[in-house]
């Protein structure tokens, strides 16, 4: 994906990198929005997000407002508890501010279950997240860890030592030498071989004492 796209996605298709499109993808245009003409359903309300066609009882999305459209034909696993049908997963929308509203009796009680699934990758370990590490942009793979995401982007010392400033890099990478510690959105002392990235992430070098907080 191209850089931090999960904080444009919704203005426009082109906020997704091409490149980073799996086969079979398409931009289906954006509903017009809603929030005046509410429309009623029945309990329980069954959505399939993004998607044009009503699916064993799942309505294709009423009331919604503003976000993005995808569909995509991957293969579902739906033998988890209580999974939609498949067709409800290859669907979705998405964006940085998008709303669904459903009208509901005064003092009603809802429970609100919502299922999520990863239709613009179609693999495991396949998503790209954008960090940066002192202060530089890198993309690496959903799955790596703070420690290996580093090693691949050739930063092997991530903290020097409190007494004498010795630059320390990852040795173990399981959680027990504590060499990997860096800062990690603002949060000193984060392990980076027991943490996992995520999309944004700023990850920065350690350097001298931290502050003790009471
Ligand atoms: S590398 Fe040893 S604790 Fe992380």
């Amino acid at each position: 994906m191209g850089p931090k796209p999960n904080l444009d996605w919704g203005s426009a298709p082109a906020d997704r990198p091409p490149a980073t499109m799996p086969a079979g993808f398409h931009y289906p245009a954006l509903p017009a929005p809603a929030s005046d003409k509410l429309v009623s359903l029945p309990f329980p309300i069954r959505v399939v997000c993004g998607g044009g066609e009503p699916v064993d009882g799942f309505v294709p999305d009423p009331n919604v407002v503003a976000g993005g459209m995808n569909h995509a034909d991957n293969a579902i696993d739906t033998s988890a508890s209580n999974s939609a049908p498949a067709a409800v997963y290859q669907s979705e929308c998405y964006g940085k501010d998008f709303t669904y509203t459903f009208p509901v009796p005064a003092g009603e009680h809802c429970l609100v279950r919502l299922h999520f699934a990863e239709i613009f990758d179609n693999g495991a370990g396949s998503r790209i997240e954008n960090i940066a590490i002192n202060g530089q942009p890198v993309q690496c793979r959903e799955g790596d860890t703070v420690s290996a995401a580093m090693f691949a982007a050739g930063v092997v010392d991530c903290r020097d030592t409190v007494v004498g400033g010795v630059p320390r890099g990852p040795y173990c990478m399981m959680g027990i030498c504590y060499d990997c510690l860096v800062t990690i959105d603002g949060q000193p002392n984060q392990q980076g071989c027991m943490t996992l990235v995520r999309e944004g992430m700023n990850i920065e070098r350690q350097s001298g004492a931290r502050q003790v907080r009471t």
